[in-house]
């Protein structure tokens, strides 16, 4: 099946690109960071986190394994959920206000996504918006190479300690947009699931169903043949489809959330089940920044872009937010079901990794059979009942479809064609699901 999948086509690319950090994992492998800083030639470093890790005892373990190592460090934790442009100038103003020659990120994806930006605006003395592709930012190439980054997640969702992008909230636009770059790729990523223990349920659901889709979104991604060859071999966009790595890492991910999610977020004593989730979202994110997301994320967007005024146990924001796993889990059941018919073997498999049941299901089900255990998932983990649950309803439709439609790289990886009218269709039926 994957050989065909892959099957070359006239005027399609040859050949994918792969690049991860080195990657540790394990319990207490936080301790390990002052060693892995040395060998990276580290003496001086940056630490980002956010407020509420900054007195965690993760933290602090840093901190210890660096003083152990000899090695000097200045914190900045002004970081929140959701990061914005102003908040990555913020990191940047603080990285050239020294002498750095290392970056440490310690929390969740917003921490080193704002972490990753910083960086990027710091070596090139330049507000963060001209990086982002046209029209909204001016494409400017980041050329320069950036401080070499150790990333240490400190949830089990983003998968960003082993991507090359981040995604960051444009203030002017209220929106989120992503910057990628190979060279925004961490060196290290040190992932320690003892992070998990006490994260609180609905953190470990919100996190978890962002790994389950980064890895649904790769496995039926288009092809990577299926996309155009590439002029210049070192801009090779990092949405460039499905291919053999992309699946091999997503299809163990896969099985990892179909068997752990639920556990997982149920039963915080599950230690098993946590471990194996914060593992399955470092496999996910070594899987989506090989080949990228499609539509669950795109509509994604669009969602945080007109949030309500609604709160969210387990994150300590006062302002309107959608956790990102929850704004992407709301529509996915409906992306899935339009998607399916591109690829329908593609989604019938992954139904298979995630349990569901498949009994006398034929390729033509498959849409529906992805999105049923996939809503059976959500509504064993508390998850909001569709977009009706994050407080939208079909007066948004437009309004969010309109947003979600400028994610065209996004929107064109996924194994079938959509316009602004199919964008609309999947939200009206994501509005709610039982
Ligand atoms: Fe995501």
């Amino acid at each position: 099946m994957a050989c065909q999948y892959f099957a070359p086509c006239d005027h399609g690319a040859h050949s994918f690109t792969i690049a991860i950090p080195k990657v540790t994992f394990g319990r207490g492998t936080l301790s390990e960071v002052g060693a892995r800083a040395q060998s990276l030639g580290m003496s001086d470093i940056a630490l980002f986190t956010d407020g509420g890790l900054l007195d965690s005892e993760y933290v602090a373990t840093v901190k210890d394994s660096l003083t152990a190592a000899g090695i000097a460090f200045q914190i900045f934790s002004e970081i929140r959920i959701e990061p914005d442009d102003f908040c990555v100038e913020q990191g940047a103003a603080f990285i050239k206000s020294g002498q750095f020659d290392g970056m440490i990120s310690v929390g969740g994806g917003s921490v080193i996504d704002t972490a990753k930006a910083a960086v990027v605006c710091a070596k090139h003395d330049s507000p963060l918006l001209p990086f982002f592709a046209k029209p909204i930012g001016e494409g400017k190439a980041i050329t320069e190479a950036l401080l070499p980054h150790i990333a240490c997640p400190t949830t089990s969702g983003t998968g960003s300690e082993c991507t090359s992008i981040a995604v960051v909230r444009i203030r002017d636009l209220n929106t989120k947009f992503v910057i990628a770059s190979p060279l925004m790729l961490p060196d290290q990523a040190v992932i320690d699931p003892q992070c998990c223990d006490t994260l609180p349920a609905n953190v470990v659901a919100s996190t978890g169903f962002d790994l389950l889709s980064h890895a649904l979104e790769c496995y039926t991604a288009k092809a990577y043949t299926q996309w155009a060859p590439i002029d210049n071999p070192n801009a090779r966009p990092l949405i460039q489809g499905a291919n053999p790595w992309s699946d091999l890492a997503a299809t163990k991910a896969l099985q990892i959330a179909g068997e752990y999610l639920d556990r997982g977020v149920n039963d915080a004593s599950d230690k098993q089940a946590r471990d194996q989730l914060m593992w399955g979202a470092s496999l996910a994110g070594m899987a989506f920044g090989n080949s990228g997301t499609h539509m669950p994320h795109a509509m994604s967007y669009g969602i945080t872009h007109l949030m309500r005024d609604i709160t969210t146990d387990g994150y300590a924001v006062k302002t309107p937010f959608v956790p990102h796993g929850i704004s992407v889990i709301v529509t996915a059941p409906a992306c899935f079901r339009y998607t399916a018919e591109g690829a329908p073997e593609r989604h019938l498999e992954a139904a298979g990794y995630l349990q569901a049941d498949q009994q006398g299901a034929g390729l033509e089900d498959a849409g529906e059979v992805l999105a049923k255990r996939m809503i059976e998932l959500m509504r064993q983990t508390h998850m909001p009942n569709g977009l009706s649950g994050v407080g939208f309803g079909e007066s948004d439709i437009k309004a969010m479809a309109a947003s979600s439609v400028r994610q065209t790289r996004a929107i064109a990886n996924a194994p079938r064609e959509s316009n602004l009218a199919d964008l609309e269709n999947i939200y009206a039926d994501a509005v709610s699901y039982w």
